[in-house]
């Protein structure tokens, strides 16, 4: 096994967390931040997905800040990467100027499109879709018909070479003296946009009234609402989204069944997971 640099916690500070994992800084190195996943994604292999994924967005000339190094952390593994310095990201700045939280989301929707339109390297990057039909093979804790109901409708879904973020949400995208970076790349991929706009819908509609959700993204129940009406609206174009909110309804369900392909649930989050695709499917399929 290739050797990598040990370092101790010990000369690094704190300074952000997402819901994956917290980032240092050192005042020693200020070019760079250490990133460590919390217990579920920090072994070698899984560091080393997140490191080589997001050194290969960054060649598809997408902003995004350069990946350094892996290192050992005691017992599990980092990822060194370039420091974006002054950054906020966009659900920070929701939260410190909440006026300016339709200003984001309209951010959010300009700076997906451009990433919609990036056509993905497909010999690199896994196809989205592929996952959702296999995360449906897997997706045990949901009722056969629904499975067969969620399985019909993916392959309606017409396969797309676009570039998907896989986490994608006003966490991900920071910015520094106006210019935006995508951070998170682990579970980068390409297809319909859809699959990313479901994940947000997710997040801004269905698990908004969460208290562990509100605490990861800094924004009331409120902004998460204010946020999802002013993204749907720019993305669209149009002042009644009902439609694009009932397409990106279907999607936070396949986003629920892809859970599973990422990371292997626990048995609670099946639980959980089961409930949520049946009260998704209930609604929108
Ligand atoms: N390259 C970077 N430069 C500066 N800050 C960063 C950088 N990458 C991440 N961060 C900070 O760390 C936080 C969590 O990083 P992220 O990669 O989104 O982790 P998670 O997987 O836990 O969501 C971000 O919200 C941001 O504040
Ligand atoms: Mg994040």
């Amino acid at each position: 096994m290739a050797d990598y640099l040990q370092i101790s916690l010990d000369s690094w500070v704190k300074v952000g967390e997402g819901g994956n994992g917290i980032t240092y800084e050192n005042p020693a190195t200020q070019d760079v931040i250490l990133k460590v996943n919390n217990d579920r994604s920090n072994g070698l292999e899984a560091v080393k997905k997140e490191f080589d994924t997001s050194a290969a967005v960054g060649r598809l000339g997408l902003p995004t800040p350069a990946m350094k190094e892996i290192v050992r952390v005691g017992d599990v593994f980092g990822l060194v990467m370039e420091r974006v310095k002054n950054k906020k990201s966009l659900s920070r700045i929701c939260h410190d100027e909440p006026d300016r939280t339709e200003e984001m989301a309209r951010l959010l929707a300009a700076k997906g499109k451009e990433l919609f339109a990036t056509p993905c390297d497909t010999s690199v990057f896994p196809s989205r879709k592929k996952q959702a039909l296999e995360g449906i093979d897997k997706a045990v804790f949901v009722s056969k018909a629904n499975r067969q109901k969620i399985r019909a409708y993916l392959e309606t879904v017409p396969e797309s070479t676009a570039c998907s973020h896989g986490d994608f949400q006003p966490g991900n995208l920071i910015m520094s003296e106006g210019k935006c970076y995508w951070i998170d790349l682990g579970r980068f991929g390409y297809g319909s946009p859809m699959f990313d706009i479901g994940h947000l819908y997710q997040i801004c509609c269905v698990y908004a009234p969460m208290k562990q959700v509100q605490d990861i993204f800094h924004m009331t129940l409120d902004q998460f609402h204010r946020f999802w009406d002013a993204f749907a609206k720019e993305y669209t174009g149009l002042e009644d989204h009902s439609e694009f909110d009932n397409l990106a309804g279907k999607h936070a369900a396949i986003d629920v069944i892809l859970r599973p392909v990422f990371a292997e649930p626990t048995f609670p989050e099946k639980l959980f997971f089961g409930l949520q695709v049946r009260k998704l499917a209930k609604r929108f399929f």
